[in-house]
């Protein structure tokens, strides 16, 4: 059971792609940088339509950037393997992504200006989803039914621990200016409204052409056609792709 995880202060991780050296080193001594910006959120919240969304505010509505950079290049996991160094390297304005829970991120991002969106979804459509996507991956235990899975969610004995704890962790920001909270289902029921809500937060502009292109590639069979967004570049030794998508149903 346990041993299929890395575990890391107690919190499961998968064992392929994560390293405990790493997992230190982003806790204690990635600096973060006031001009960075920081997607955060528990698995399975919508992460990768919210850095679709994040990556054309910056590429100010062009497609060009999310159809020929693979998600992970343009905002970078820091926790896993080798983005972190990649990262420290890097010079200007750095763009990367997380689902670290509030106690393992990096220590110098409380002392700064960065700014960060924590994504929230209910978590009875997590649970679903965790359970439809984390048995194509590798390194991650795989449930025998939906039942077990809702038992291990409950405890915590699932890829980034808890999602109580998560939720409960990271929500103590509120109020900070640097904070923002989006969830899921408002990028559902209203996305024009809540995409120019994370514009005004990162202090960009889009003209209204920019904001009509930037919503017609987010869209769902948009980014679920878009090799570069829906994971389908993972080797199969990472995830099993006759098995399942990242882009399942999205309601
Ligand atoms: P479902 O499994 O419920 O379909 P994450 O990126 O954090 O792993 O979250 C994946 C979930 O976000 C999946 O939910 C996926 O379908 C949904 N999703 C991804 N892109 C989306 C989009 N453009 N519109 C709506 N939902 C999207």
């Amino acid at each position: 059971m346990a041993s299929d995880y890395l575990w890391f202060e107690g919190i499961p991780f998968p064992s392929v792609g994560f390293r405990i050296e790493d997992l230190k080193s982003v806790k204690n001594e990635f600096v973060v940088r006031d001009e960075d910006f920081i997607t955060l959120s528990y698995p399975k919240s919508g992460t990768h339509w919210l850095l679709e969304i994040i990556s054309l505010i910056y590429s100010k509505g062009d497609p060009n950037w999310v159809q020929s950079v693979p998600m992970w290049d343009r905002s970078p996991w820091i926790e896993t393997e080798e983005a972190h160094e990649q990262l420290q390297k890097k010079e200007g304005p750095r763009i990367y992504t997380s689902h670290l829970p509030i106690q393992l991120f990096p220590k110098s991002f409380f002392d700064s200006k960065a700014k960060m969106i924590y994504l929230l979804r209910n978590p009875r459509d997590v649970l679903t989803s965790n359970f439809y996507f984390f048995r194509l991956l590798s390194g991650v235990k795989h449930p025998q039914t939906f039942d077990q899975c809702f038992e291990w969610f409950l405890q915590g004995n699932v890829p980034y621990g808890s999602w109580f704890d998560h939720c409960q962790g990271w929500l103590q920001m509120r109020g900070k200016e640097n904070f923002l909270v989006v969830t899921y289902e408002e990028l559902h029921q209203d996305l024009r409204t809540t995409v120019e809500k994370i514009i005004q937060f990162l202090g960009k502009k889009l003209g209204p052409e920019e904001l009509n292109s930037l919503l017609k590639h987010v869209s769902f069979k948009a980014m679920k056609d878009n090799k570069m967004s829906n994971l389908t570049l993972l080797p199969d030794t990472i995830m099993d792709h006759s098995q399942g998508k990242l882009l399942r149903k999205g309601s």
